[in-house]
């Protein structure tokens, strides 16, 4: 049987849920699923594929980047998706991003305010601007998808300057944007783009 890893990265709480629905949706395939968190990864020895998730955190979560660097060399065999959750997008109509397929959960992006002039804000919140960095910690791998979905935001969790951060720099209103429909839909997509209906030639 097929093992996946789906490791995830997390400051409140919001991208566990994700990973373990990203999880049960790619079990319903028959794989054998571990959803981790990245601090309990020791290594990534008997995985057929990984998927790694996190929230953008001033810049996609500072330790699901590192967690790619790392195992970048490993990532040139092992099939690599990866998941981002964030309360603020700028729709560019952008479909991917340095080749890389990417599913936008539908609901996420906002129309800048004025075409054609995006504001430091919205070009921060551009999708090849969340994702570059990701493809750059990953190089010469590349994922074979990344999913961006909406997020949670709670105040209450958080905090002082996290606030600030999310009310000052990327003015999202708090409140629950998570989408499971988009979520479930990419994470039932995954099996193949993971490679995983693929018979190894020594199980022949
Ligand atoms: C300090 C901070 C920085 C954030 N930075 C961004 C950001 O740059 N872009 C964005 O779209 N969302 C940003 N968010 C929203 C988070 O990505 C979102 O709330 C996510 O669901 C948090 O995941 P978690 O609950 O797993 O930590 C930020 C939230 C916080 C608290």
């Amino acid at each position: 049987m097929k093992r996946i890893l789906v490791a995830y990265a997390t400051m409140a709480g919001s991208t566990a849920d994700v990973a373990r629905t990203v999880g049960e949706e790619i079990s319903k395939g028959g794989v054998q699923v571990d959803v981790l968190p990245l601090t309990q990864v020791k290594d990534l020895k008997g995985y057929d594929g990984v998927v790694v998730g996190g929230p953008m955190i001033m810049g996609w979560h500072r330790a699901a980047r590192r967690f790619l660097r790392k195992n970048r060399l490993a990532f040139q065999r092992l099939p690599l998706a990866v998941f981002v959750l964030a309360m603020s997008l700028t729709q560019t109509g952008e479909t991917s991003v340095g080749g890389v397929p990417v599913t936008v959960d539908e609901k996420l992006p906002k129309p800048p305010q004025k075409a054609g002039s995006l504001s430091f804000r919205e070009r921060y919140a551009r999708l090849s601007s969340y994702l570059k960095p990701i493809l750059s910690a990953t190089r010469p791998a590349r994922p074979v998808s990344i999913g961006v979905f909406g997020g949670r935001l709670e105040y209450g969790r958080l905090k002082w300057w996290a606030v600030l951060f999310a009310m000052f720099v990327i003015q999202a209103p708090a409140g629950e944007r998570r989408n499971w429909e988009a979520i479930r839909s990419w994470a039932a997509g995954l099996p193949a783009a993971l490679r995983l209906e693929e018979t190894k030639v020594e199980e022949l």
